[in-house]
């Protein structure tokens, strides 16, 4: 079954609550909440105060995307503060496995991010203690990018190896994802779909979720 969850770096920040209850509302399965540090990545987006925010407005789960480097000295606070899942870039440290453990020792999910340049090799060593892959599908950074198509080969990639393994991570795809490009990465084997620009876009969040799914519209 897909899973939806919208980035709130789309969502318009001076209703945020409001936004929230829409999302519930619409039957979204949790919030992507994208955290950039400007080095890591060329942006800079929410911290520590907009996740308190947005843990005291919905009881969504919140799945936190670090694009940040060092991402294990902030680990602890962003479990503390609110966090369900918490994903980091293989590209981002040398310390991987240490950061994994990290976020599991808060009791939370932990994926690893996989930018558009990086191969699944890269991942090989950790793939077994992860809860779940997370493929960028644009070079991080920015919302309203479009959709890099040569994911379509490694979210297959990705697939393959899992059953090959006889893992059970979830595969989930962030970056230009939209009505036509989500029927394509969920025929490519991703579980889990992030959507920011073209959600918010939408006026109906719930016929969003709907045709992200793949599902019939009522
Ligand atoms: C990009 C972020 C994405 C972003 C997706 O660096 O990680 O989560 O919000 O936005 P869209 O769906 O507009 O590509
Ligand atoms: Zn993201």
């Amino acid at each position: 079954m897909t899973k939806v969850f919208p980035s709130l770096l789309s969502a318009d920040f001076l209703k945020l609550q409001d936004e929230l209850h829409a999302l519930e509302k619409a039957g979204v399965d949790g919030v992507h909440f994208d955290v950039m540090d400007g080095q890591f990545v060329p942006n800079i987006s929410i911290g520590f105060p907009i996740l308190e925010a947005v843990r005291r407005g919905t009881s969504l789960p919140i799945d936190v995307h670090l694009m940040i480097d060092n991402p294990e000295a902030y680990i602890d606070d962003f479990c503390e503060k609110g966090a369900d899942k918490v994903s980091i870039h293989v590209e981002a440290t040398p310390h991987i496995h240490r950061a994994i453990q990290k976020i599991h020792a808060h009791g939370k999910e932990a994926g690893i991010v996989l930018n558009p340049g990086t191969s699944i090799e890269a991942i090989r060593p950790i793939i077994g203690d992860v809860d779940f892959v997370l493929i960028m599908s644009v070079n991080p950074g920015f919302g309203g990018q479009a959709f890099i198509s040569s994911s379509l080969d490694k979210i297959r990639e990705l697939k393959i190896l899992r059953e090959k393994l006889g893992l059970s991570f979830r595969i989930e795809v962030d970056g230009g994802v939209n009505a036509e490009t989500a029927q394509q990465v969920v025929e490519a084997g991703a579980d889990w779909l992030v959507a920011g620009s073209y959600f918010f876009n939408q006026e109906q969040y719930a016929q969003a979720v709907v045709t992200l799914k793949g599902e019939a519209s009522s």
